[in-house]
């Protein structure tokens, strides 16, 4: 039997001291480790270490031209990898621990891996909320590079079962934490010249960066880009996804939001009209309905308007993106 070469034993590790100890040696060690934040599960690597750092795009499939979000466990640890101005001061203290990433002037004395950053004069940086998250932080000690546990392009993961699902094999370890209550990525904000721009709408409503700014934040002009992650195709299922459906044809599954029910089947994103919990199960029904539509030989499924108020930005984001036409292969 042939061996892949760069097939690991990925252990699932406990969220106990011990486990949470023996992530914090194998990111020592250079190894790649999937953990539990508020949002999703992120693959951590050691951000000063070029090859851990690499590691994490080898495991993805990730283009390294994207830059990586950098982990630290306060507003302390932040400071010493970037500058921070009047805005982001403001915003980390409100919103840190949270699911809040800023893109700020990387210190060039910091010590993160040039790899990490895509070689950008700015670093991405977040304080994650969840407590394994941050105790994983602190028994580490350093910075780390994570972006989402998943394989490039793919939908990202809210279990430890789905980063099994995308990673198994490729990756040291994932300390399980059970499901992650926010469900979708961080908010990433970057500066235009001291200017608030939000670069991914994420956890954090929009609307509470401005309130707590007192001004409005911009949105990116979409020329070049800045955040790669804003690539149109990512979230990628099997399926196609057919948005903002009155209701499922017949050929299609139904992905729906609210109490008004299909004959259909399908899956419930909130039948109250939760935001929040559409988007703590978004990724996850994602991957369901895909099976489901994969099993039962459905083509499309048709997914129910979401509001685009609060949390609702982020899931149209990240719906969007699913059902976006995708490069070949
Ligand atoms: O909630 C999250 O943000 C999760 C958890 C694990 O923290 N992480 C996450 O990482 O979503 P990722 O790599 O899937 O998305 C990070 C996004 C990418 O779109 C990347 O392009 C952008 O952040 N980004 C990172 N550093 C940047 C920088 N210096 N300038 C612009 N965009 C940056
Ligand atoms: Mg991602």
């Amino acid at each position: 039997m042939t061996q892949d070469p760069h097939s690991k034993n990925t252990v699932i590790l406990s969220d106990s001291p011990r486990g949470l100890r023996a992530a914090a040696a194998l990111l020592h060690a250079g190894e790649q480790v999937a953990f539990p934040t508020e949002t999703v599960y992120g693959l951590g690597a050691d951000a000063r270490n070029p090859r851990a750092v690499a590691g994490i795009f080898a495991a993805k499939g990730r283009p390294a031209f994207n830059p990586l979000i950098v982990h630290v466990p306060d507003v302390e640890a932040a400071r010493a990898l970037a500058e921070f101005g009047d805005d982001a001061r403001i915003l980390a203290a409100t919103f840190w621990p949270g699911p809040l990433t800023l893109v700020l002037p990387r210190r060039p004395a910091a010590g993160l891996a040039d790899l990490a950053t895509a070689g950008l004069e700015t670093v991405g940086i977040r304080v994650p909320a969840h407590p394994l998250a941050r105790r994983l932080l602190i028994a580490f000690g350093g910075p780390v590079a994570a972006p989402s546990a998943n394989p490039s392009g793919r939908v990202s993961p809210t279990s430890a079962a789905h980063v099994l699902e995308g990673l198994r094999g490729r990756i040291a370890g994932v300390v399980d934490g059970g499901t992650c209550p926010v469900g979708v990525e961080s908010t990433i904000v970057g500066f235009d010249g001291g200017r608030p721009i939000l670069l991914r709408p994420g956890g954090i409503p929009v609307a509470a960066l401005s309130e707590a700014l007192g001004r409005e934040i911009g949105r990116p002009v979409t020329t070049g880009i800045i955040a790669p992650g804003q690539m149109t195709s990512h979230y990628a299922p099997r399926a196609q996804l057919r948005l903002e459906a009155s209701g499922p044809g017949p050929d299609e599954l139904w992905l729906g939001f609210g109490p008004v029910e299909s004959l259909r089947p399908g899956l419930n994103l909130s039948p109250s009209g939760d935001l929040a919990e559409a988007a703590a199960n978004l990724f996850a029904h994602l991957r369901e309905i895909d099976a489901m539509a994969t099993k039962s030989g459905v083509k499309c499924v048709a997914v129910a308007a979401i509001p685009g108020k609060g949390l609702g930005e982020a899931i149209n984001d990240r719906l969007r993106r699913a059902a976006a036409p995708r490069p070949a292969g």
